[in-house]
């Protein structure tokens, strides 16, 4: 078996072509197997791993959970909401109790940027971040490219621009990282303020006319806006960021080419993407939550498999 060149996922930072090519070999084999009417394979019996959520998800946690028990891994669910954190437990304690029960591996999701590394830093078993905070999510970008490479055959040479908050998306930012890897072209799109001034450094172009910058690609990844994540107003209303920044489909239907449309979810329909377009034959949303398992899958065996888990 081959391995990987890391022994925890805390980022698209850190892997090499190479890790990220096995990731979407393995996960080929794991889409066959769970498009197969007998969907689970032996591989991660008698492993236990532990999903850990500080933060709310509908997609990763589930996927997640699913991958895991396709591979026959046992599995332990935390939620912040109601555990012993509200008490004042600190993230090592809690981590050090839940593996002190034998859990062989982390899948971590939580609010601050850097989480998943400290975590990696003080536990002795594999971490995979979920998604820390504004910073990455590792996870999400593989499944992400890896559509945008069942789509249109390789990511090579592609144009792809990631429209709205690039500020605080973690999508962004690990889509950006594993798309160049990869060797696409990548742009930005969104509100000046919603564009951080560091983002060319990474090697990508911005360009703030969406028309302009849709009629320039073959895929347009649309961002949700964090409002959560955002403590002062940086648009003057969702309403106006719509009519600037929103794909609706008289926009689609209008560009010289045919594009793929993708979303990482949660959308936030009639805001950043219509509804009509969000449904589109163009659209691979859906696709994209279906890689997600397969992604997911390859990460967690390659991950215990080089541990001996
Ligand atoms: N894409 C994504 O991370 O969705 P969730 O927040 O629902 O997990």
């Amino acid at each position: 078996m081959q391995n990987l060149s890391v022994r925890h996922l805390l980022g698209i930072k850190g892997l090499t072509q190479h890790d990220i090519k096995l990731i979407f070999e393995t996960a080929d084999n794991f889409k066959t197997v769970i498009n197969r009417p007998i969907k689970k394979v032996p591989s991660l019996r008698d492993t236990t791993i532990a999903n850990i959520f500080f933060e709310n998800s509908t997609r990763t946690k589930l996927s997640f959970e699913l991958a895991q028990k396709r591979l026959s891994a046992d599995v332990v669910n935390f939620s912040a909401a109601s555990s012993s954190v509200s008490k004042g437990e600190t993230l090592i304690d809690t981590v050090n109790n839940i593996l002190a029960m034998k859990v062989d591996m982390v899948v971590m999701r939580h609010p601050n940027p850097g989480a998943a590394l400290f975590l990696a830093k003080h536990v002795h078993v594999p971490i995979i971040n979920a998604g820390d905070g504004a910073h990455e999510h590792p996870t999400q970008a593989l499944l992400d490219a890896f559509s945008i490479r069942e789509k249109l055959g390789t990511v090579k040479g592609k144009k792809v621009v990631i429209v709205g908050d690039i500020m605080h998306s973690r999508v962004a930012l690990s889509n950006i990282l594993c798309l160049k890897l990869l060797g696409a072209e990548v742009k930005v799109c969104g509100p000046t303020t919603l564009i951080p001034k560091y983002i060319e450094s990474l090697g990508v172009t911005i360009e703030h006319d969406l028309r302009k910058a849709l009629a320039w690609c073959d895929v347009a990844n649309m961002l949700r806006i964090q409002l959560e994540r955002q403590d002062i107003k940086y648009f003057p209303s969702l309403r106006e960021y719509t009519m600037m920044h929103g794909l609706t489909k008289s926009l689609l239907d209008s560009l010289p080419k045919e594009i793929v449309v993708m979303h990482p979810g949660p959308i936030n329909r009639g805001v950043e993407i219509s509804s009509d377009v969000a449904d589109a034959k163009q659209s691979i949303i859906l696709d994209q939550v279906e890689n997600g398992v397969a992604i997911r899958m390859a990460v967690l065996y390659l991950l215990a498999g080089q541990q001996g888990a």
